[in-house]
């Protein structure tokens, strides 16, 4: 990566004054206080690192502190966190596969774009369907180094399918696979693709029957507009290492909140795990996210169960995402005309009451991708308890860093692939 960057924002992440005040309030041992700050600061960190995927301008630095552990200062260019104009970009780092407007893109839709089997009274007429022989028609491979510090080298089109990393399998579902090769000496091969088709609302539908897990694992299916954060972000599935509860979450500019963090009241079957603030610069880029409360959401639980099918509906009353397992998959869904007013509660929903959809989002592209290690798997390769993992990689592994477990341990990684069955965007009729 070139780093062009015009200015910088540094974001320091160790000790803050806040962690430094929680110190000197000396309230129980200063043990257990230090204790506080450390995981205060994994938490800072983790959001951060979540989102500096997102952040696409943005650069981690590992600088010595003056307390003789590493620092780490998260830059992130000003162009991308102050919206309006990136005019000044080109800069190669933004790690954003330009989103070309859709049009022409169309044409490159997969085989079936004709599901609405004559399908009753959807208010959604389909745009775009990724599916079949094409699916990798009307994407971007995005093949610069990873702007959230994986291990990968994320290869172009070529390379991905003369490496076997990508393949249309023998029931017309789209593979894509991180390499496997027992031992590499410096990053794993792995993709990373974006639609070239743009879209500002919409409803978004995934049927995956199995997603990337396991130590070292950081996958999603997410989306973006452009000048993050100004054009939004909106992740659908992601997580990291051995998760089993996906967490689905938005990041915005300022302005953009969820009205409360009681699930019943939103009616979501979900639970907002951080703030109710979604605006990236208020946050430490962390937005505001929604977790899971089932096990068959993300990972092996999603795989076991022959995965299933995520919803991402942007409608003027707010942003949802729903969650249908394989065996509850609304037969209007498979039918392909879509009724989301006949279905159960979302997972995650963001109210346009407090977060108006179409001033804080806009001209989305869908992007898979899966990354090793980096800002979020590797950060927290030490860390159990979270999102349904109850022993850390490094217990589970046995090996001391995500790192070199991934340049060791190829073999490890036979079920860090997507298997995608459709990927469908429709607007509405
Ligand atoms: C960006 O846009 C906002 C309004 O959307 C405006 O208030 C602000 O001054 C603009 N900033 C720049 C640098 O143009
Ligand atoms: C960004 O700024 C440039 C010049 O400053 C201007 O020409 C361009 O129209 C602006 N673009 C947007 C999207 O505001
Ligand atoms: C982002 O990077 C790509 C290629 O790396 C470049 O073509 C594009 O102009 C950049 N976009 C922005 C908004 O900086
Ligand atoms: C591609 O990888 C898959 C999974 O490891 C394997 O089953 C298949 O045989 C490979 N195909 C080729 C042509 O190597
Ligand atoms: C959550 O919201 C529900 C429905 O609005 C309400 O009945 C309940 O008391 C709320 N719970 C809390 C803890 O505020
Ligand atoms: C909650 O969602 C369900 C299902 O979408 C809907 O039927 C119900 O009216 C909603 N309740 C409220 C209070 O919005
Ligand atoms: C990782 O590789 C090491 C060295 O080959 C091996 O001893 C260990 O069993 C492997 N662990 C896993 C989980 O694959």
């Amino acid at each position: 990566m070139h780093f062009h960057l015009p200015l910088l924002l540094f974001l320091l992440v160790t000790v803050v004054p806040s962690d430094a005040g929680l110190l000197a309030q000396g309230s129980d041992s200063l043990v257990h206080a230090a204790h506080f700050a450390h995981r205060r600061a994994i938490k800072r960190s983790t959001g951060l690192a979540q989102d500096l995927r997102r952040a696409f301008a943005g650069i981690l630095l590992d600088q010595p502190s003056s307390s003789g552990t590493t620092g780490r200062v998260y830059c992130v260019s000003v162009s991308g966190l102050s919206s309006n104009n990136t005019s000044s970009t080109g800069s190669g780092s933004n790690g954003t596969a330009t989103s070309v407007s859709s049009g022409s893109a169309a044409s490159a839709s997969g085989t079936s774009s004709s599901g609405s089997s004559g399908g009753s009274s959807s208010p959604w007429k389909l745009i775009q369907s990724y599916q079949g022989s094409n699916f990798f028609d009307g994407w971007d491979f995005f093949a610069d180094a990873d702007p959230t510090h994986g291990t990968v080298q994320y290869v172009d089109q070529g390379t991905a399918q003369s490496s076997n990393l990508t393949e249309i399998n023998g029931q017309g579902h789209a593979i894509m696979r991180v390499e496997t090769t027992p031992q590499v000496s410096g990053n794993r091969m792995s993709v990373r693709i974006t639609t070239t088709a743009t879209y500002t609302g919409g409803l978004v539908i995934l049927d995956a029957v199995h997603m990337p897990t396991g130590c070292a694992t950081w996958p999603a299916f997410w989306s973006n507009g452009p000048n993050w954060p100004a054009g939004g972000e909106i992740d659908i599935v992601e997580g990291v290492n051995d998760y089993s509860n996906n967490q689905a979450t938005i990041h915005t500019n300022p302005g953009c909140t969820i009205p409360s963090s009681n699930s019943s009241a939103l009616n979501i079957t979900g639970t907002v795990v951080g703030g109710t603030n979604c605006a990236a610069a208020e946050t430490g880029n962390a937005g505001c996210g929604i977790t899971a409360t089932q096990s068959n959401t993300y990972g092996v639980g999603f795989n076991s169960n022959g995965g299933g099918v995520y919803a991402m509906q942007w409608v003027n009353s707010g942003i949802s995402v729903f969650f249908f397992p394989r065996s509850s998959i609304p037969s209007d869904i498979t039918a392909g005309a879509p009724q989301p007013s006949n279905w159960d509660q979302p997972m995650a929903f963001w109210p346009a009451t407090d977060c108006n959809p179409f001033q804080f989002f806009n001209s989305h592209s869908a992007i898979f991708d899966t990354t090793l290690c980096g800002d979020w798997a590797g950060s927290v390769w030490d860390s159990a308890g979270a999102a349904g993992q109850a022993q850390s990689c490094a217990q589970r592994t046995g090996v001391s860093t995500c790192e070199a477990f991934v340049a060791g341990n190829g073999t490890a990684f036979a079920d860090a692939y997507w298997e995608v069955s459709y990927v469908k965007i429709f607007q509405s009729s």
